[in-house]
């Protein structure tokens, strides 16, 4: 699938739609989890505006470990219950943080981030990973995105394993 030279709807509804449509164009019978992570990945980068890093960290014997992202390297392990990644995996939470300086224990391994979100992926009853998306623009993540992202997520879930309706949780700071 041709996903570039496309100009993406600034309506964010919209976007996510078409991000839906294009993930599912990507991910259309590839029985490779790490390939679809990686499209995914790219897809986020190229059409979401005013983020840094996108995504995915992976869980790896208890703990995160850095999975297809696309932005600058970034650190290898998160352990549950750290940063904010790690505390969407305890808390089974999407966490949006619309300052991550006041976020207690955020992990920075890119000074420019200055928002983020972070959303539990489920295979089964089972978080197997999260994706991150930083900002450098302060509270860059509305309602709007926490839905649309959160329906991306599920896709996802679809494509690289079974669907299974997920209950979604906020936790907004
Ligand atoms: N900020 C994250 C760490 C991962 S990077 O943003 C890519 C956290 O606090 O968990």
């Amino acid at each position: 699938m041709n996903t570039t030279n496309i100009t993406y709807p600034a309506e964010k509804r919209s976007l996510y739609r078409l991000l839906r449509t294009q993930l599912q164009g990507l991910t259309d019978g590839v029985p490779y989890m790490l390939a679809n992570l990686a499209n995914a990945s790219a897809l986020l980068y190229q059409a979401l505006t005013d983020i840094n890093w996108a995504g995915f960290y992976l869980m790896q014997g208890g703990k995160l470990v850095l999975g297809p992202f696309q932005g600058k390297p970034a650190c290898v392990e998160i352990q549950v219950g750290s940063g904010v990644c790690g505390t969407a995996v305890e808390r089974d939470e999407i966490m949006l943080v619309e300052n991550v300086h006041e976020f207690p224990g955020h992990i920075a391994c890119d000074s420019a981030s200055n928002s983020e979100i972070v959303i539990p992926i489920h295979r089964d009853a089972e978080i197997i990973g999260v994706l991150d998306i930083d900002s450098p623009v302060l509270a860059r993540f509305d309602e709007e995105d926490r839905r649309g992202l959160s329906e991306f997520v599920r896709a996802l879930e679809c494509a690289i394993g079974r669907c299974k309706p997920v209950m979604i949780n906020i936790h907004e700071g």
